[in-house]
């Protein structure tokens, strides 16, 4: 396995990679949600080329940039073990060298759900994002459903920038018990850890109450609503009822729709989503 930290030595060794060729951005901190996506690459990609890159320009200014969980050496030795081939890993200064100022914003995707409680957040990855594409150029890019948000602002910029990337998006990967695997995970205490069950279990019950025949956006909402109030560890953002494509809300679910929900558990925020139906 191949580590590069620099453009100028990924380019060089780009021309030798055999094709088709699979990207997985990463903000490390591995586990088995970003390895799926390892794993669906290494099945059907030549070669597979992961990212490990904490963001900045993605992270607000009271967000947890600096305290985000990092361990390289676990992550490398992660990879090799998958059979990646290269892992592309470079520092803030090769991705955002003195006097950067180009940003990629993709327009009313970018403002709802998410962006709208974490301004320029999505600027962030799509800037990112679109950088990896360039640089990597692959056959196809993973990203998980987990972001479900993300995963359509990259669709968008894909197509809008004819980047030529097939981009697939993986199933979420969940613990046993029904929490969404995340990095964030790691700062929840045992108590929060039983408490951000609350996430999935809410959305558990929008679901089945979407299987019974409910299609009143505002009756799903108050499921997931009603699982969060419950739980006194935990406080509601957002939760939404929207249109999958455009992310518009909902009143009625007369087409595919994704519920979506983000909470603060103590002090962690943790995002989860499912589609309808
Ligand atoms: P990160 O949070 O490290 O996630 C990297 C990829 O793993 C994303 O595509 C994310 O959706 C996926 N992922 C995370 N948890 C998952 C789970 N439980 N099941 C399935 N997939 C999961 O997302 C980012 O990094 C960054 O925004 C990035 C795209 C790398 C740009 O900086």
């Amino acid at each position: 396995m191949r580590v590069v930290r620099t453009v100028r030595e990924f380019e060089g060794l780009r021309r030798t990679l055999a094709e088709p060729l699979g990207l997985v951005p990463t903000m490390g901190a591995l586990h088995e949600g970003h390895l799926s996506l390892v794993r669906a690459s290494r099945e059907r990609d030549a070669t597979t080329v992961t990212t490990i890159f904490v963001n900045p320009a993605q992270f607000g200014p009271s967000e947890d940039l600096a305290a985000y969980p990092r361990n390289e050496a676990r992550d490398l030795s992660l990879l090799d073990a998958e059979g990646v081939q290269v892992v592309y890993a470079p520092p803030v200064e090769e991705v955002y060298p003195a006097g950067f100022q180009t940003y990629v914003s993709v327009e009313a995707l970018s403002t709802r759900l998410e962006g709208a409680s974490r301004p320029g957040h999505f600027r962030g990855v799509a800037t990112v994002v679109t950088k990896l594409l360039a640089l990597t150029r692959p056959q196809r890019a993973y990203f998980g459903r987990k972001d479900a948000q993300q995963l359509r602002v990259i669709r968008r910029l894909n197509t809008d920038l004819d980047l030529g990337a097939e981009i697939v998006g993986m199933p979420i990967v969940r613990e046993p018990d029904g929490l969404a695997l995340s990095s964030r995970n790691v700062y929840l205490s045992p108590a929060e850890r039983v408490a951000a069950l609350c996430l999935s279990r809410g959305l558990r019950s929008a679901a089945a109450g979407y299987a019974e025949g409910e299609r009143d956006a505002v009756a799903l909402r108050a499921c997931v609503l009603r699982a969060i109030e419950a739980e006194p560890l935990a406080r509601l953002d957002y939760v939404s009822v929207a249109d999958d494509a455009t992310l518009d809300e909902l009143e009625v679910v007369d087409r595919p729709a994704l519920v979506s929900v983000a909470a603060w558990v103590g002090k962690t925020r943790l995002i989860d989503n499912i589609e309808l139906p």
